[in-house]
């Protein structure tokens, strides 16, 4: 791989350990990926921000950078934590995980990241141009940047993602280069009966056929909104680590089938209808007659979801018992406090927190169980993430909403 001085010199250690170990880090995925040489960038985001899912190790290395003077060099974003950070008692979250948790942001600040505390940076936090290069560590954002913004990242882990923040660089390699972004597997889906929550079975439906290299080029019969479009993206990179589709006709690089295929060789065809889904539904979630949680916002909810759902509970209460959870950004929820529909969710019995979600909060830990979500995403990992002791259906929110308010 070829290395300019200066990056020679970074290797060699003279702009500090850390700086050193970045960079060492970033050749090596580079090399085991072909790439010709590192890139600038301009952002980053980063996960690996709940204590939940990465623990004391993630605190003690985090120390170690801040104590040693680390600075992030671009712009960065972080992902949802493992709690409301202003609002954590009322998610009755244990104190002791709450100190940790925010003992680790502060450490994130200190290294110069945003707390964005978002899955969706890209809605208004971190939002990258068509055709930049990025480096994103977010799965389903990930997924969003290069399908619906056409921006270019690999799907970077926690440690690659914070090295390229160090350094400003990533290796020039996978959906950085045109060539790569073609589709190879062509989806023709009649989904005039999707419901929202169908489009993310969608995903984990396509996501377990493919391997992460593939790109599937999807062709919808009606025009899906964004929502629908992000809990797809989402689903496909849970169950296939899928980074990036295309969606002809809506997506912006593919005006075209072939536009979308350029000179790649599509490898395989599927034709979905709405009866395919109930397979999936059924082999990957469970069945529950009552849960005692609603959780909404996987990804992050956005104002106009927020607001979909505030128009179905207009003047209706949740019963007892249930949880209702909307999990959005803090700017979101600051733009939605300043809405009627505000009133309406909280009439309602709505609870909606910001900086953090459902898969990376620990709600094993305050007695939650039987779960329905819209996000297929959220259905996949709750279960995995909370020890198997939670059980999760996916439904639409018009269906949620009919059978647990009035
Ligand atoms: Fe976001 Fe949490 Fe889902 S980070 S994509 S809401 S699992």
């Amino acid at each position: 791989m070829y290395l300019t001085r200066e990056e020679e010199r970074m290797i060699d250690g003279e702009y500090g350990e850390w700086v050193a170990k970045a960079i060492r880090l970033l050749v090596k995925l580079g090399e085991l990926n072909n790439a010709e040489r590192l890139v600038e960038i301009k952002r980053a985001h980063l996960s690996g921000v709940s204590y939940k899912t990465v623990g004391d190790a993630a605190l003690d290395l985090l120390r170690d950078m801040v104590s040693d003077g680390v600075k992030l060099k671009i712009y960065t974003t972080i992902n949802p934590a493992g709690m409301d950070l202003l609002n954590w008692d009322e998610m009755d979250i244990p104190p002791d995980f709450a100190e940790k948790q925010k003992e680790l942001i502060r450490l994130y600040i200190k290294l110069g990241a945003k707390p964005a505390l978002t899955c969706a940076p890209y809605i208004f936090e971190n939002k990258p141009d068509f055709g930049e290069r990025v480096a994103f560590a977010e799965s389903s954002a990930v997924v969003y940047v290069n399908s619906l913004i056409g921006a270019r990242t690999n799907r970077h882990g926690s440690l690659d993602a914070l090295s390229s923040a160090i350094i400003g660089k990533v290796p020039l390699m996978g959906l950085l280069l045109k060539e790569n972004r073609y589709g190879n597997v062509f989806v023709d889906v009649n989904n005039e009966k999707f419901s929202e929550s169908d489009f993310g079975l969608l995903g984990i439906l396509v996501g377990n056929e493919l391997s992460p290299s593939d790109i599937p080029i999807f062709r919808f019969k009606r025009k899906p909104s964004n929502w629908r479009l992000r809990l797809l993206g989402a689903a496909l990179a849970a169950s296939g680590a899928i980074a990036m589709f295309h969606a002809v006709g809506i997506t912006p690089e593919a005006k075209t089938l072939e536009v979308a295929q350029g000179d790649r060789e599509l490898e395989d065809k599927f034709v979905i209808d709405i009866s395919d889904l109930k397979t999936v539904a059924d082999t990957y979630f469970s069945k529950i007659d009552s849960p005692d949680a609603v959780f909404i916002g996987c990804p992050h909810a956005s104002l106009d979801e927020i607001r979909e759902i505030g128009m179905l509970l207009r003047g209706k209460k949740i019963r007892d018992g249930v949880r209702f959870w909307i999990f959005t950004s803090r700017y979101i929820l600051e733009q939605v406090k300043n809405e009627p529909i505000y009133n309406i969710l909280e009439n309602a019995g709505v609870k909606i927190f910001a900086d953090t979600c459902m898969v990376v909060a620990p709600i094993e830990e305050i007695g939650i169980r039987k779960v329905w979500t819209n996000g297929s995403k959220a259905a996949w990992y709750i279960p995995k993430f909370a020890g198997r002791k939670i059980q999760v259906e996916v439904k639409p929110i018009s269906e949620i909403i009919s059978m647990i308010a009035e």
